[in-house]
């Protein structure tokens, strides 16, 4: 693995490797033995868009690897006046040992791996969120002790999460179902390429595709960036909401995933959302493990 792009660069081989370095690390931290894998080394994070997570997950996950982060607003930097990728991409390499970067264009992020000389992280795009999906399967597989052979459910809008859950989850063997309007479903490659690879459905009926589910995910009908569309998705959303319906087609013993920021009463009901409250904030606390195993294999001795 030389950069972490989008989930389809990764082989399955490469994505349990991550997975078992993820559950090392976090043992680890739980018994108090320190693992400064990354001593010396920096990391750049390039933000373009908001963060919660991503942002405080990476930095803290630098600091006890032993590095350091920089946290670099897009409008701060000169990318933000016009300063090509390809430059940006060309300096910062001079200086930083590994770039994170979220942003709208995937292109942007090819183009920084492409014109860079070191590590690129993509967390987030408009296409794909990679980081999200490692620490969704170190998640399933903590509560479920495994993933091949589950199945799947993601409600809503066929956005970022969508195409990277998909890729991720057919890779690890799961089958995969998406529930989502027509005129939402997940980017064309990303359908053509699991119709090929796996056990995968795409519908309208959202019972249909969570019937026997073991996983139960959503995500916003709005994302970053689609702020001016939210009113026109909400009455094209409204009836794809994970709620006691939802759970109740799923397996009894279904869990739920949500990457959060979650909107109580749209997307997922927040009596479901408390029920499964565990699941989802272990599956927060697990993008720092995930991420922590990613920028040890990229940025760490070979
Ligand atoms: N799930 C996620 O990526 O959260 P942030 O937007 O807070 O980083
Ligand atoms: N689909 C959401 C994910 C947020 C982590 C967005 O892109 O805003």
């Amino acid at each position: 693995m030389k950069h972490l792009l989008k989930m389809a660069d990764l082989s399955p081989q490469e994505i349990l490797d991550t997975l078992n370095l993820a559950d090392q690390l976090k043992y680890e931290l739980k018994i108090g033995t320190p693992h400064p894998l990354l001593a010396g080394k920096t990391l750049g994070m390039i933000f373009q868009k908001a963060s919660t997570r991503t942002r405080v997950s990476f930095e803290v996950g630098m600091y006890q690897l032993g590095g350091s982060a920089l946290f670099l607003s897009a409008n701060d930097l000169q990318i933000g006046r016009g300063e090509p990728i390809e430059d940006t991409a060309r300096v910062l390499s001079r200086y930083l040992d590994g770039i994170m970067i979220r942003t709208f264009a995937q292109q942007d992020v090819e183009d920084l791996a492409k014109y860079g000389s070191i590590p690129i992280i993509n967390g987030l795009t408009d296409y794909a969120h990679p980081c999200q999906v490692l620490a969704d399967l170190m998640t399933i597989r903590e509560h479920k002790d495994t993933l091949k052979g589950l199945k799947f459910c993601f409600v809503g809008d066929g956005n970022n999460m969508a195409n990277s859950l998909i890729v991720g989850c057919i890779k690890t063997g799961m089958e995969v179902a998406i529930a989502c309007p027509d005129a939402y479903r997940p980017d064309a490659d990303i359908m053509e390429w699991a119709g090929k690879n796996g056990k995968f459905m795409c519908t309208p009926n959202v019972l249909e595709a969570a019937s026997d589910a073991d996983v139960v995910c959503t995500d916003v009908w709005a994302s970053m960036g689609q702020e001016g569309e939210a009113r026109l998705r909400r009455e094209a959303f409204m009836s794809y909401q994970v709620n006691d319906q939802t759970m109740a087609a799923a397996k009894p013993d279904a869990m739920v995933l949500h990457c959060l920021p979650a909107h109580r009463e749209e997307e997922i009901t927040a009596s479901v959302f408390e029920a499964h409250a565990n699941e989802i904030f272990d599956e927060a606390e697990n993008r720092l493990h995930a991420q922590k195993a990613v920028l040890v294999q990229l940025m760490g001795k070979k």
